[in-house]
């Protein structure tokens, strides 16, 4: 159980949601006025209101502050939802007067949204980040002393994974918050047996201020603190709250057909019937091995199979088939999962090595034909079901590449048949995501990404979890036809136990009194029928929270499909689908991809600029970008170059665990002091100050500059340091040192250590938060144009906050991006390509940067994907936010 938990944490992320309400102030330009500035907006109400019924959740999150600066100040609202929830509504209420956004057809607000941004207005959008999270932000001016409430409504259909119905809110109110409120209800008509709440943040005594009950029909969650319990030590300013608020819960099964609800002319049937026997199963588990999977991926890989083999049931059979640019099966045909056999395989596993090409399409046909042989040699029993496990990190690059051939070569192979699904599994993030999606739709099963990180065994493992226990395949859920329409998917390949199959439908027999149902599907032994009728409710009886529930759910379940079904449509079929789920959004509201929400901004009301909040799927923008992505220079990539700044200056970025690089340069005066990195947590700062290229007696016009001097400071430690074209200077508490660039010096104290490579770098650790090399670049002598400068390289961020801002320190978290369109220029040996990040789309431009920090002489080229403008869009907010007023000063 305790490994459920660590899975449902870590994989289930997906499902949180945030809320953060931050302060910018797009004017920091004039003097120090940076300071203090979250402190002026104060939230003083925010609070998140759920109602759930079965299982369909209305979530609407309210926050409400007030700017107590004395001018106006630029607010952000800022939340996270699940990739799976549609936001339904959004509106912000400034003094009074509330502006209400609305949906549209995607193109509609993209024209808008586009005139926004050529206006040269902030037009606030975002999308994914994380795992499997968006984020949804806009900001808006508000003048002083002027009172903002926000509110958000999404919704979303709870999922049951082994066994419970999981709900998760993120809670990161970011400041002490007067009035902090979550409430939940939950309404089953079922009956609820079980509900839990817990907190990843949570403390005895905030433990004190969650209360959970439930009694027949009704449950309920409350998490209300007072502004002391959300304090993170008595006295102090700050708030524990930051984590997750993870509620599960499971409903009574009086009937094994499930539960049928006719309510307002809809119908929704929950089928999850419990006490079946297992069927038995066959798993091949095709491996790739290739090259690309070297190091710590095929570690991961190898220590989830060990793990996974152990949980095999012994009436299973199983096989693994390994691939790179050859095909090796383990076994000529499936074993019996024996402990021997265990024992063997495992030995098998442990010898594993990457090394090779990848030949996706041989080594799925493989499978399916071991499948097969089995079948005909009755090797297994013929009721079984039939899983392929494909687990790859890349794209096939040997054997058949094209993508569509393979994708035709498999579904022919697996020719719909209803015992065999098709399970992908993508590893990391250097792999044609969208193809796997598609294979694995088109054959029964789901696709799922494993993020590169130290959990990826658990991931693995985690998704074999929840399809270890098959109770029935072929399933068929029937309606009387004359009685039903608009029924969403009513067969199913495989249903496992612990999971839930869900149908809806309208109802068009107004003289209706009850709606019959039958399902049939193959179980362990026999054939099974499951029949059960569903009462129309009266309307005037309904005590459900609220009455159009089903029908909402059915208009949910039905674009979720209808996007699904996308996916691997084509021609005039792909644009009735679109028309279809198009239609749908907008009539419930929606923010799906085809739609987007459109806010106008209240300053801008004269020029009608618009806020648009757009929900773009990997899905979609794959089907709509260049499918072909033309070869790339390959010839780079040396491992990972953490994020730095070098030269006039240049940022180098590379998020964790990712394979792309992206750089900007950032254009500003003389003196101006730049934050690079700012953790609130651990109070590690760092700023660089910029100095003009050349030498003052030059005259000249450029604005070209360098970094000149770096300042780090650690409260914590009590450590400041100043490092200089020629001397480091170090503060501690009292303790005042110099060191000089021409030494060579190792030092280690207690709250920080610095390494000195005699006039070339810098190696400065501050206690084990943090860690960086300060290159040291010398003019070459009697150079008139260029002077001495400093390029500074993170080394290690891993232990800062994920709350480190700054114009490196934002992209020491994790965050989704996705290039696409890449194309070559005109210019010859030129890439453009289009960066879809935080939300925004943007131009970007392949370009060649050096990294100096282990060659401090000539540097190491690096490809990476150039962000014009002063990095507009990939960082937040624009350069001047990062202004800071002095070399050991911080941004608040
Ligand atoms: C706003 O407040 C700051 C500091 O409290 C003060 O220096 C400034 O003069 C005030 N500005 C106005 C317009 O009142
Ligand atoms: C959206 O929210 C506004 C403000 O709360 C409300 O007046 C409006 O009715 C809502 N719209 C829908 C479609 O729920
Ligand atoms: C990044 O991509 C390149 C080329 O596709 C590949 O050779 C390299 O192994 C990848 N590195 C990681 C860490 O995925
Ligand atoms: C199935 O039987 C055929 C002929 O008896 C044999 O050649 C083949 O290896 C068997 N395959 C499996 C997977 O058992
Ligand atoms: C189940 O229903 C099917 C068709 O509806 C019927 O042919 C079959 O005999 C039924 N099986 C059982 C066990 O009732
Ligand atoms: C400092 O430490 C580095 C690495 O630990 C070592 O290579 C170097 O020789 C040391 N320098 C001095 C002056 O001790």
């Amino acid at each position: 159980m305790k490994l459920f938990m660590l899975w449902f944490l870590l994989i289930l992320y997906p499902a949180l949601v945030a809320a953060d309400f931050v302060i910018s102030d797009a004017k920091k330009l004039e003097g120090n006025a940076n300071k203090g500035l979250r402190e002026n907006i104060k939230i003083y109400s925010f609070r998140i209101d759920s109602q759930v019924t079965s299982r369909f959740a209305h979530n609407v999150i309210t926050s409400s502050g007030v700017n107590h600066a004395n001018i106006s100040k630029e607010v952000f609202f800022e939340v996270e939802l699940p990739k799976t929830a549609f936001i339904t509504n959004f509106s912000m209420t400034i003094d009074g007067k509330t502006y209400v956004g609305t949906v549209k057809e995607k193109e509609i607000a993209q024209k808008q949204y586009q005139e926004a941004v050529r206006q040269g207005k902030s037009a606030g959008i975002v999308k994914a980040s994380g795992r499997k999270m968006e984020t949804f932000k806009v900001s808006v001016n508000i003048a002083s002393a002027s009172k903002v409430t926000f509110e958000l409504t999404y919704e979303e259909l709870l999922k049951r994974k082994l066994g419970m119905y999981e709900m998760f809110i993120r809670v990161k109110p970011n400041q002490l918050v007067d009035h902090f409120q979550i409430n939940v209800n939950i309404f089953e008509t079922q009956g609820i047996t079980s509900l839990d709440a817990e907190g990843t943040f949570m403390t005895n005594e905030l433990m004190q201020t969650l209360d959970v009950s439930f009694s027949g029909n009704t449950g309920h969650v409350s998490f209300k603190p007072t502004v002391d319990d959300q304090r993170s030590c008595p006295e102090c300013p700050t708030t524990r709250l930051d984590g997750e608020l993870i509620i599960k819960y499971d409903v009574e099964r009086a009937h094994s057909a499930g539960d049928i609800q006719v309510v307002n002319g809809y119908f929704v049937h929950f089928f999850a019937p419990e006490n079946l026997p297992r069927v038995p199963k066959t798993v091949v588990f095709v491996i790739d091995i290739s090259g690309s999977m070297m190091g710590r991926k095929i570690q991961q890989t190898k220590e989830a199979l060990l793990k996974i083999s152990e949980d095999i049931s012994e009436d299973d059979y199983f096989d693994f088939i390994i691939f790179n640019s050859n095909i090796k099966l383990w076994k000529k045909s499936l074993v019996k999962a024996t402990k021997k056999n265990i024992a063997a395989s495992k030995a098998f596993v442990s010898e594993l090595n990457a090394a090779g090409g990848t030949n996706i399409n041989e080594a799925v046909l493989s499978a399916v034909q071991l499948l097969d042989e089995g079948h005909s040699n009755k090797t297994f029993p013929a009721t079984s079901v039939s899983i392929i496990i494909l687990l790859t990190d890349g794209s096939p690059n040997v054997g058949v590449t094209n993508l569509a051939a393979i994708r035709a070569n498999v579904k022919q192979a697996i020719g719909g048949r209803f015992t065999l699904s098709l399970y992908c599994l993508g590893f990391g993030q250097s792999l044609d995501y969208n193809f796997l999606e598609t294979l694995a739709l088109e054959n029964g099963g789901i696709a799922r990404r494993i993020y590169e990180d130290s959990d990826s065994a658990l991931q693995l493992q985690g998704f074999y979890e929840e399809v270890a226990k098959p109770l029935l395949s072929g399933i068929q859920m029937q309606y009387p036809e004359a009685a039903v329409s608009d029924v969403t998917k009513q067969s199913f390949k495989h249903y496992y136990g612990g999971s839930e199959i869900v149908v809806a439908g309208r109802v068009v027999d107004n003289n209706l009194i009850s709606l019959p149902s039958a399902v049939t599907a193959q179980g362990a032994t026999s054939h099974l029928n499951f029949s059960l009728e569903g009462k129309v409710e009266d309307t005037l009886r309904q005590q459900y929270i609220f009455g159009k529930y089903t029908e909402r759910l059915w208009a949910y379940l039905t674009v979720q499909q209808l996007l699904e079904q996308l996916f691997a449509a084509e021609g005039d079929e792909k644009e009735n689908l679109k028309t279809k789920a198009t239609e749908l959004s907008l009539k419930y509201n929606f923010v799906t991809p085809l739609t987007s929400l459109v806010v106008t901004k209240p300053e801008d009301e004269a020029k009608s600029t618009a806020l648009v909040a757009d929900k773009l799927t990997e899905a979609l923008r794959t089907t709509e970008a260049a499918p072909e992505k033309p070869a790339r220079p390959t010839h780079q990539r040396v491992g990972s170059s953490p994020s730095f700044a070098e030269g006039d200056p240049h940022f180098v970025i590379q998020l964790p665990n990712k394979n792309e690089t992206f750089c900007f340069n950032v254009q500003q005066k003389p003196g101006v002091i730049l934050n690079l990195v700012n953790d609130p947590v651990t109070g590690i700062t760092v700023n660089g100050e910029l100095e003009s290229t050349i030498y003052a007696s030059t005259a000249s016009t450029s604005q070209n500059t360098y970094i000149g001097k770096l300042g780090i400071v650690s409260k914590k430690l009590d450590v400041k340091m100043e490092v200089t074209l020629h001397v480091i200077k170090v503060f501690n508490g009292q303790q005042k040192m110099i060191f000089h660039w021409k030494e060579m010096r190792n030092l280690t104290q207690q709250s920080f250590s610095l390494s000195i490579l005699k006039g070339k770098r810098l190696t400065v650790s501050i206690g084990d938060d943090a860690s960086f090399v300060i290159v040291l670049h010398r003019a070459r002598k009697m150079h008139l144009k260029h002077r001495d400068y400093l390029g500074i390289y993170t080394l290690d961020s891993h232990q800062l906050s994920e709350n480190t801002h700054g114009l490196l320190g934002q992209f020491y978290h994790d965050m989704e991006f996705e290039i696409f369109d890449i194309h070559p220029t005109s210019d010859p040996g030129k890439t453009d390509a289009t960066l879809a990040i935080k939300g925004n789309k943007i131009a970007v431009t392949g370009k060649w940067r050096k990294n100096f920090r282990t060659n401090s002489r000539d540097g190491v080229a690096i490809f990476c994907w150039f962000v014009a403008g002063n990095g507009k869009g990939l960082i937040d907010g624009n350069e001047r936010d990062y202004i800071v007023s002095s070399l050991f000063g911080h941004i608040n």
